[in-house]
């Protein structure tokens, strides 16, 4: 229970310090929300998204999920998506990735880990396309880096072509979407692209690979 008497405790801090220097902070924060991005990160325990980003409760809309996914039939990420974009309007999507993920670490592997083969299909599938890319690293943690680049670059992708977002670009130039990395050992984000505000945005970031892999 000492680990649970942790959390609790460290939550009447978070409480009490906000509310010291904004006291309506809770009540106004109660009655709506209007953040400004979406998240889309991977669930592992060292990527708290609004830790590191530093934002209050209210400004980010967050889904995560093993390797950070846009896959186009997951009903929970398009759900989460709709809401984002059509009803919140944030201005921003933001698909985050990082590095030693073990999803990603997982779909660099041949070996099999059960029900979560499934889910990483993407990036098995990711990985075979750059094959030659990734095999003219010399080590493999260089390769390991790049294929999360390259996931969360495919996931942006994904992101747009979406209806969801298709639909939002044709009523105007958001949302923006973005795809970074966070650097578990340094703890910062780096941005891989950014500012994917329609079609013609996608066409030239992807146009290199779209030659070259395919898209
Ligand atoms: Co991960």
């Amino acid at each position: 229970m000492e680990d649970l008497e942790r959390i609790l405790d460290n939550n009447r801090t978070f409480a009490r310090e906000i509310t010291k220097t904004d006291p309506g902070f809770f009540e106004r924060n109660a009655g709506k929300q209007e953040p400004h991005f979406l998240f889309i990160g991977c669930a592992d325990s060292r990527v708290p998204l609004e830790m590191l980003t530093g934002v209050l409760p209210g400004e980010m809309f967050v889904h995560r999920n093993i390797a950070n996914q846009v896959i186009p039939a997951d009903l929970n990420l398009l759900s989460v998506l709709q809401y984002a974009v059509e009803v919140l309007d944030v201005k921003h999507v933001i698909v985050c990735g990082h590095l030693q993920c073990g999803g990603v670490g997982a779909a660099m592997s041949d070996n099999s880990y059960g029900l979560v083969d499934h889910w990483l299909a993407g990036v098995r599938e990711t990985r075979r396309r750059h094959h030659d890319e990734l095999a003219a690293f010399q080590h493999n943690d260089e390769r390991f880096e790049r294929l999360v680049e390259l996931n969360v670059l495919r996931q942006v992708h994904s992101l747009s072509r979406t209806p969801i977002v298709q639909e939002a670009w044709k009523r105007g130039a958001r949302p923006l979407l973005h795809g970074m990395v966070y650097g578990l050992s340094d703890g910062l984000l780096k941005v891989l692209i950014s500012g994917i505000d329609g079609q013609d945005a996608v066409r030239r970031a992807f146009e290199t690979d779209r030659k070259r892999v395919g898209y």
